[in-house]
This record gives C-alpha cells, sequence and structure tokens, in this order.
C-alpha cells in the first residue's frame, strides 16, 4: 500500500539508493517512508535484473518507490512507465523535466499513474510539472550549489508557488548532499528529503549524544558499585 504523504504536515525521509543493504539497515529505523532510484544509483549496484531489483526494493518499502525512464522520446517514456507501474503498486515513474518528459507526465498523470518530476533545475519546470499533474518534483539542490547555484532557494521558492497556487504536487528536496542540506530541506518546507544513507546516519549523529551516553554509563557504574 502506497503511504499517502500529501495529506501531512511533517516533512518526510525518502532513501535515495538503489543498494538493497542499506535500504534494508534504513527500513528497520522505522522512518523511512519511500525510495527514490536513478540509472546512476542501480548501475552502482551492478545489479544484473533491473526489475527484480526494484521488486526488491519495492517489498522491503511500501511507500512510494520511484524508478526512472530510460528513453529521451515521449512514446518510449510511456511505454516504459506503462511496463513500470506494473512491477509493483508503490511504484512511482521519474520522469526527466524535457519538453518529451513533461508530454509524457501529462498522458501518465491522466491514465492515474503517480509522476516524480525529476532533473528539475528550475522554478519553471517545476510549475510546469504541477500543471501536468506530477505527484512530485525534484528539484536537484546539490548539483544547483554545484555550479554555484543556490539549489535551496530554488525548494523554498517552488514550496512557496506552490502553496500560493494550491498545486497539490509534493517537493522531494533531491541530490542531498549533507545533513545541513535536509535542516535546510524542512526549514523551506520541502514535503519530503530524499536522503543517501551516508546522510541520514549523519542526522542522528551528535558528538554530544556520544560523550553523553558514555558519561551516563559510568556515571551509573559508580552508583551501582558503592
Ligand atoms: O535524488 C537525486 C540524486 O540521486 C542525485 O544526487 O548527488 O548525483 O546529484 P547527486
Amino acid at each position: 500500500m502506497i503511504i499517502a504523504t500529501g495529506d501531512e504536515v511533517n516533512m518526510h525521509i525518502f532513501l535515495d539508493t538503489a543498494n538493497i543493504d542499506q535500504i534494508r539497515q534504513a527500513a528497520k529505523l522505522g522512518i523511512i517512508s519511500g525510495v527514490t532510484t536513478n540509472p546512476s544509483l542501480v548501475s552502482k549496484e551492478k545489479a544484473t535484473n533491473y526489475e527484480a531489483t526494484i521488486k526488491e526494493i519495492c517489498s522491503i518499502i511500501h511507500g512510494p518507490v520511484s524508478v526512472e525512464v530510460i528513453a529521451e522520446e515521449t512514446q518510449d517514456m510511456i511505454k516504459q512507465a506503462r511496463d513500470i507501474v506494473t512491477w509493483a503498486p508503490n511504484v512511482v515513474i521519474k520522469i526527466p523535466a524535457t519538453v518529451a518528459g513533461l508530454e509524457a507526465t501529462s498522458i501518465l498523470s491522466k491514465e492515474g499513474i503517480r509522476v516524480n518530476f525529476t532533473l528539475c533545475f528550475s522554478l519553471n519546470q517545476a510549475l510546469l510539472g504541477a500543471r501536468a499533474g506530477a505527484a512530485y518534483v525534484s528539484p536537484f539542490v546539490g548539483r544547483l550549489d554545484d555550479i554555484g547555484d543556490n539549489g535551496m532557494q530554488l525548494v523554498k521558492d517552488i514550496v512557496g508557488v506552490y502553496e500560493h497556487y494550491h498545486l497539490s504536487t509534493e517537493v522531494i528536496a533531491a541530490s542531498i548532499r549533507h545533513p545541513q542540506h535536509c535542516v535546510e530541506a524542512a526549514k523551506a518546507g520541502a514535503h519530503i528529503a530524499t536522503v543517501p544513507y551516508s546522510v541520514l546516519i549523519q542526522m542522528i549523529q551528535h558528538p554530544l549524544t556520544d560523550i553523553g551516553v558514555t558519561r551516563f554509563l559510568s556515571d551509573w557504574k559508580r552508583i551501582s558499585q558503592k
């Protein structure tokens, strides 16, 4: 069953990986609402069977699992999307924010297929994706920062404009590189931050927590030895 994220106000955490071990580990924490993959992430895993990998991910995480089409023409994207959605009920189709992708998003959304409009680098792309009926839009924060732009400002702008026009498309802060990006995504009002496993672990870690645990334990040992 797909976890509906749109009816809640808190920022959901998705895992941005195709690594099955990481997904299993993260699932145990009980706070992962979905997964996002892309062709680069899947190819890193050297998985021999794309479909089997995605099916396994969908069986571990029951929330939305984004799977990207690997095509440049509208009709090819649509054909692939219609096939991929049969793999599992919680699959969401990632479509790039191109002209061909916009047309495919409009058609697929009208069929009730949930689209994650991805590789989004501008407010105009996000606006058009929402008009086309995309369930999600993915501004790539880190990649904008990489070229000296301000990725999080784009997230803020999209959230603000969607709210202003009551557009129901959810904003996924993507291309997250470090825990501060997650803090900023939450402050920006992103509905979701999709994070690599390493960033997820960094989010929970704090040296003062570790020092505190060690001190509590040693104090407790001293008392119990009296
Ligand atoms: O969520 C999108 C992500 O997979 C891209 O991240 O680090 O390759 O820009 P990155």
